[in-house]
């Protein structure tokens, strides 16, 4: 195993693009079981997450090749409904081959992901979609067995505890473009890596309006063909350059970037007293020496995203003030909150709460990452802190995004890898 150094301090400033969004490509990905045809998707980005789930892919029959970011996916000799516990264990968005599996064969068998460091994860919302359309669902030594001879369109509300859930509406959405009649599902998610899978479905011949809405419906078709798609900016990672930016208090233009989808980050910064230039589809991000703590309630899309709150908690932890960040999504994300404590960030976690205390600087510390978001806002601290960081486990990060190391040497930054 590796860990990521970081020799602290130097402000960042140059030029990056963002690669396409992981959270897109795995269910695009998984879409392409759809048909027999083959389907092309660029800007694929080379990630840890990627490469499971063409692994999966390939496990269920199809034919994978994968060069400069692009995707060819064609159909195999034989075909196959089950997808294996070691390969579903090492990512929950595998989870969403369930719906194109149970609409192209009639049956599925698909390993329960199971729960992860930021909390439980339960796939209830996933089931109850798929049951309304008719499926017979069991379950079997940790496999979901799901069985219909005929899947039929109805209204499905899909609200849980927590909001909207992002890969059940994907799964719901892939059970439903081939059943017979119509489907409308209610309290769908709105955020633009659904929408992204609904654009690649109708690619297809599917019949989908609503989509970014919290109402999306589908016209049932009878099959779908082959496509290419391009994936979208990744709206996280653009999100993670801009807070390097003004952690580092640097200079950074980032590239391909899909400003819409970042308006609630972009109020929140705005409130702390940054201001942001925007060009296209490229910001630029210059450092403000003095910002002002905010508070921070991450919600489903639009609301402030779950996947920023760990970043967000880096920078909020070296701003004046103090700032209340809640966690409505994940009430047990905070595990980076022990590690920025590690570095001298004064933050205080009550419940779903983190209280933090803006401190003058961060100092450089062995700290271990625990899942992706995390990584990342300990890269942040690194970059921001005095001295040398070493984090360990730094695989959670390759996970995510790509080729973060040279984009960050490329914008001057200290970092290298050494063996555990
Ligand atoms: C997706 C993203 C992940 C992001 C998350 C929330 C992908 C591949 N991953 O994960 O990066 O952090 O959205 O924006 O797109 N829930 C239930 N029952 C369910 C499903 C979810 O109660 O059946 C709950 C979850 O525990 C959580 C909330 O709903 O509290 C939202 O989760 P969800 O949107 O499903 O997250 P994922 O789609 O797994």
């Amino acid at each position: 195993m590796d860990k990521l150094i970081i020799q602290g301090g130097i402000r960042l400033k140059g030029e990056v693009k963002v690669s396409g969004a992981k959270n897109s490509v795995l269910p695009i990905l998984a879409a392409t079981l759809l048909t027999d045809e083959t389907c092309l998707i660029k800007d694929v980005p080379h990630l840890r997450d990627t490469n499971s789930m063409l692994k999966i892919l390939r496990s269920l029959g199809k034919i994978v090749e994968f060069d400069k970011g692009r995707v060819i996916v064609a159909a195999g000799k034989k075909s196959s409904y089950i997808a294996d516990y070691k390969l579903v264990s090492t990512m929950r968005a595998s989870f969403c081959v369930l719906g194109p599996l149970l609409s192209r064969f009639k049956q599925a068998k698909v390993s329960l992901p199971g729960g992860c460091v930021i909390g439980v994860r339960p796939v209830d919302l996933h089931l109850k979609g798929i049951k309304a359309l008719g499926a017979d669902i069991q379950i079997d030594s940790g496999y979901i067995l799901a069985k219909a001879a005929k899947l039929k369109g109805t209204h499905i509300y899909l609200g849980g505890a927590f909001g909207s859930s992002v890969l059940a509406t994907d799964n719901v959405m892939m059970s439903a473009v081939l059943a017979q009649g119509k489907t409308v599902i209610e309290s769908a998610a709105c955020e633009p890596e659904v929408e992204d899978l609904a654009n690649f479905l109708n690619k297809m011949g599917a019949k989908i309006t609503g989509q970014g809405s919290p109402t999306i419906e589908i016209e049932g078709v009878k099959s779908l063909r082959g496509a290419t798609h391009s994936v979208i900016p990744d709206r996280i990672e653009a999100a993670t350059w801009i807070i390097a930016a003004l952690i580092t208090n640097g200079d950074v233009l980032i590239k391909n970037v899909n400003y819409r989808h970042l308006g609630a980050l972009i109020d929140k910064l705005g409130e702390a007293g940054v201001k942001i230039s925007q060009k296209g589809d490229s910001l630029h991000i210059k450092g403000h020496k003095r910002l002002k703590a905010v508070n921070i309630t991450t919600l489903p899309y639009p609301g402030f995203p779950t996947d920023m709150q760990a970043q967000m908690m880096a920078l909020m932890s070296v701003t004046d003030g103090i700032s209340v960040i809640t966690e409505k999504i994940y009430p047990d994300r905070f595990m980076h909150v022990a590690e920025l404590n590690r570095m001298g960030a004064h933050i205080q976690r009550e419940g779903p709460h983190a209280i933090v205390e803006g401190i003058k600087r961060l100092s450089g510390a062995p700290v271990m990452a625990s899942d992706l978001r995390a990584s990342a806002c300990l890269v942040l601290a690194g970059l921001a802190a005095s001295g040398k960081t070493a984090i360990s486990r730094i695989y959670h990060l390759e996970r995510g995004y790509e080729n973060i190391e040279s984009k960050l040497k490329d914008l001057g930054a200290k970092v290298w890898r050494e063996k555990e």
